[in-house]
């Protein structure tokens, strides 16, 4: 079953998301939602996102890593393309990933509706390639509040392809927005 594919990204007001390999902020509010929404599902990240994070593989999601090139890495499965992830037997790889609890994954990635939700979280090569691929579902895009420097952007979407945002929260430094491709 196809997953529904949701990117996941923190910006500024003028889309800044990142600083050479990293992060330019640390926001507590916005750790907590992304982990939160992430927990219990898959992931996918590019190469170099993947390599820059803390602490790899992320706990309790299923790590996926885009890039031609092969990698070893424990616990990560590397797709080498878009089409090479979405042919992944999602709902059967949440069971087997050892640290996401099996009743955890039956209420969290095999909702209601039964079908599982791919995270995109990142960086900028990766959120391009599959906007521009037609393959995103939903955005949950953080804006933060703040100014940042940075070199690293969110690519530029078309804002008619897209439901307007529900806002799903705010907090003194995040606004959190929901948007759903028009049908
Ligand atoms: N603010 C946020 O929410 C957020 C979230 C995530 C990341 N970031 C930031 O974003 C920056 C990194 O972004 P980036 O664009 O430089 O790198 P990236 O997208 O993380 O990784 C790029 C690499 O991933 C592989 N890749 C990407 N798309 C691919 C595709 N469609 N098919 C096959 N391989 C693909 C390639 O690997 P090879 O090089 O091996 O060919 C490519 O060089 C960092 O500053 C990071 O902190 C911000």
């Amino acid at each position: 079953m196809r997953p529904e594919v949701i990117i996941i990204a923190a910006m500024t007001a003028d889309r800044l998301i990142g600083s050479g390999d990293k992060l330019p902020w640390h926001y507590v509010d916005d750790f907590k939602f992304f982990k939160e929404q992430t927990e219990g599902h898959a992931i996918v990240f590019g190469r170099r996102t993947y390599m820059g994070l803390p602490k790899r593989p992320l706990p309790k999601r299923l790590n996926i890593v885009l890039s031609p090139e092969p990698i070893y890495e424990p616990e990560v499965i590397v797709c080498k393309d878009w089409n090479e992830v979405l042919q992944l037997s999602f709902s059967d790889l949440m069971f087997k990933t050892p640290d996401i609890p099996t009743s955890s994954c039956c209420a969290k990635c095999m909702p209601a509706e039964g079908r599982p939700k791919l995270f995109i979280g990142g960086g900028a090569m990766v959120y391009k390639t599959a906007l521009d691929a037609g393959i995103v579902d939903t955005m949950l895009l953080t804006e933060i509040k703040h100014k940042h420097e940075g070199d690293i952007y969110f690519p530029e979407f078309d804002p008619n392809d897209w439901e307007a945002p529900e806002i799903l929260g705010e907090t003194e430094d995040c606004i959190f927005r929901k948007y759903r491709r028009k049908k």
